[in-house]
């Protein structure tokens, strides 16, 4: 293809191509990116309003998109020279060789034309993709909170106990029981918190042991009644949707708690031909659900949760109570 030919084609795309060497002089910029920016060739890119004032080590690359490890685009403010103000953009680079040299492709966007639609499918991507990482964070931290903090706890314990028996003085002795009772606390607590980020029961025992396990435990915590009854006797539920269905427990069970004071909770699990149903019920203070609804992170990754697993949930409250979070997840997909 002639030169000319890709310029054309480059010229009539909707975004801004603006292309830059290593010191940010700008070799290359289609028609758009000139109409947008004002910059001309041969001028030096300005940092953004982000890349201006973030602090960098020795070396480093100041442009968050120039960097070792890129951000595939970013959103932020950058200097124009079109009326002297500043626009928003979102923003997106590729490094290229060319002679020798390297190049950086840099795709500019007014993030007005971004549809609404788009706008929609990128946040959900995002909030999947922060679910995933969530959940692989959760299960790092709980590995070294077990296997590292835990064990030197105990060891510490053991130590203890090792020397218990030399402490002859009363004074000591108190002030030596007050510490074991602390490690012991903390202990539990480690243990606790470890259970909370992974329920190691999940990969081992499945969805029906952990809840019962987990039950059992906030009813000492919380001091709150439980039902719990589980009835899916057909289905063999993945890992995933175990684990998607556990997590939407335990934030609907804290939020009971926390924002509902609720006494008494009731967790129930059906199945039908081609769907497993869950209701959560909980005697709290009830809510608004559409003046709150999506305010808070917490129902929104509910939801998310459920769409990862081709399921649904919906919430029933008003204030004064009862709160009711239902929903389903359907089996006919044989992905689940
Ligand atoms: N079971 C419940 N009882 C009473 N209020 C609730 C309940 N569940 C949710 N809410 C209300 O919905 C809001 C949003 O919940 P959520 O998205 O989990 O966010 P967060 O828990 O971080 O506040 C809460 O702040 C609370 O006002
Ligand atoms: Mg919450």
């Amino acid at each position: 293809m002639k030169l000319e030919w890709f310029k054309q084609v480059v010229d009539d795309l909707s975004e801004g191509v603006v292309i830059i060497n290593k010191d940010r002089v700008i070799h290359y910029h289609n028609q758009l990116a000139k109409e947008m920016t004002g910059w001309e060739l041969g001028d030096v890119v300005p940092y953004c309003s982000y890349c201006k004032m973030r602090e960098v080590a020795p070396g480093e690359e100041r442009c968050i998109l120039a960097h070792e490890d890129p951000l595939p685009s970013f959103q932020a403010h950058m200097p124009t020279y079109k009326g002297k103000k500043e626009t928003s953009f979102e923003m997106s680079t590729t490094k290229i060789p060319l002679e020798g040299m390297e190049f950086m492709v840099l795709i500019l966007r007014n993030p007005k034309w971004t549809s609404e639609k788009e706008r929609l499918k990128i946040k959900k991507l995002l909030i999947r993709d922060t679910i995933a990482t969530q959940e692989k964070e959760r299960k790092a931290i709980a590995m070294e909170l077990h296997d590292d903090i835990s064990q030197g706890v105990y060891s510490a314990f053991l130590g203890l106990q090792g020397v218990k028996h030399h402490i002859t003085d009363e004074n000591y002795q108190s002030h030596f029981r007050k510490i074991e009772g602390t490690l012991e606390k903390t202990l539990d607590n480690i243990q606790r918190l470890t259970k909370q980020l992974r329920p190691q029961a999940i990969d081992q025992f499945g969805l029906k042991a952990t809840l019962k396990s987990a039950v059992e435990d906030w009813k000492k915590f919380y001091k709150v009644n439980f039902t719990l009854s589980y009835q899916i006797h057909e289905y063999q539920l993945s890992k995933e949707v175990e684990l998607q269905l556990f997590r939407l427990i335990q934030e609907a069970v804290t939020n009971a708690v926390r924002h509902g004071k609720a006494k008494e909770i009731m967790i129930k699990f059906t199945e039908s031909e081609d769907q497993i149903m869950f209701q959560i019920i909980d005697d709290g203070q009830g809510f608004d659900v559409g003046q709150t609804k999506f305010k808070g992170l917490g129902l929104y990754h509910m939801k998310e949760r459920m769409a990862m697993i081709n399921g649904e949930v919906n919430w029933d409250s008003k204030i004064g109570g009862p709160t009711k979070v239902e929903g389903y997840v359907d089996m006919n997909n044989k992905g689940c």
